[in-house]
């Protein structure tokens, strides 16, 4: 039977754009709040029977999960045959050891809380550190889908002779793939965050980037503190604005305008969530690996590349 796509509130083009590839039935629901804070949710289109697909992505996660499992329980209760989650941004990955006495792995918490409720899970680079693969944190099928070749695809339109610079060595992984795709130079710098608002990055060697265009890249951009210490000693060094790239446009409170401040060039990102920044379109990406989980049924966790 047809499967259903089901928008979360502000998710709407993204779920438009997978339910047209997917030529699956764009559904109907409501999720608000009561004057109490507390929420009401209603899934309106007929799931019975049938794949349930929610769209939600989970940047300011903590005032989303609540709605967003009710929302599953109310699709399983209203007979779906498998309810999904796509989430382009899957949220708390970067909690992902207890790095103090008497913390939670929170990494670990949330998966379990959405695979509580969720048949599968696709979503976007997951910030996987300590964690190598989803299959370690998730029991159910979970597919990372790959930015990768649709940031390589923008440099190659957008930026003449560019050179990649990743701010630390978790975006080595996405650095070095970008790169090779785009046929393109990369550098990775050396990070030391000594606090949510104080970093440090180690400073680039000048030579590696002589008559290119530099390009920052990293997986979440939050409060812009690792891109700013990078983009500085780009500019000490006396080069070009560098362009930034985000896969995960968080941006808390006056990131954007501190990166500009810090004398960024371009900022763009991929609209896993919807940001002014976005440019990069990944919903190819991300139908490709719904496609696949919803044809595989109930394959084992995928953390495989999906065709672009
Ligand atoms: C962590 O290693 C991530 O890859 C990012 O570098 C980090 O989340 C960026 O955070 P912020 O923008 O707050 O410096």
């Amino acid at each position: 039977m047809t499967p259903v796509v089901f928008a979360f509130p502000g998710n709407e083009a993204m779920a438009d754009a997978l339910s047209a590839r997917l030529s699956a039935e764009r559904g109907a629901c409501t999720v608000r709040r009561f004057p109490d804070d507390e929420s009401y949710v209603r899934v309106e289109t007929a799931v019975s029977g049938r794949d349930a697909i929610l769209v939600c992505t989970l940047d300011r996660p903590d005032g989303r999960i609540a709605q967003l499992l009710l929302l599953a329980s109310a699709a399983r209760e209203s007979g779906a045959l498998r309810v999904g989650l796509v989430a382009p941004y899957l949220a708390y990955m970067r909690q992902d050891a207890r790095f103090t006495p008497g913390e939670c792995v929170s990494a670990k918490v949330f998966a379990q809380w959405i695979e509580l409720h969720f048949d599968w899970l696709v979503t976007v680079d997951p910030h996987l550190h300590r964690f190598a693969h989803l299959a370690e944190l998730y029991s159910i099928p979970a597919r990372a889908a790959h930015s990768a070749p649709v940031i390589a695809a923008w440099l190659r339109e957008n930026v003449p002779a560019p050179v990649l610079v990743g701010p630390d060595q978790e975006s080595a992984q996405w650095v070095e793939e970008v790169a090779s795709l785009a046929g393109v130079p990369s550098i990775v710098l050396a990070k030391r965050r000594r606090g949510d608002r104080d970093v440090e990055v180690s400073v680039p060697e000048p030579a590696k980037l002589a008559g290119r265009t530099p390009v920052l890249v990293d997986d979440i951009v939050s409060t812009a503190r690792t891109m700013i210490a990078a983009v500085r000693h780009l500019r000490e060094a006396g080069l070009a604005p560098p362009v930034c790239i985000a896969v995960h446009a968080v941006f808390a409170g006056d990131a954007l305008h501190a990166l500009h401040a810090a004398g960024a060039g371009r900022v763009v990102s991929c609209d896993t969530i919807p940001h002014p920044t976005n440019a990069i379109a990944l919903e190819g990406v991300l139908c490709a690996s719904v496609a696949g989980l919803l044809g595989n049924g109930a394959s084992p966790a995928i953390d495989g590349k999906a065709a672009v």
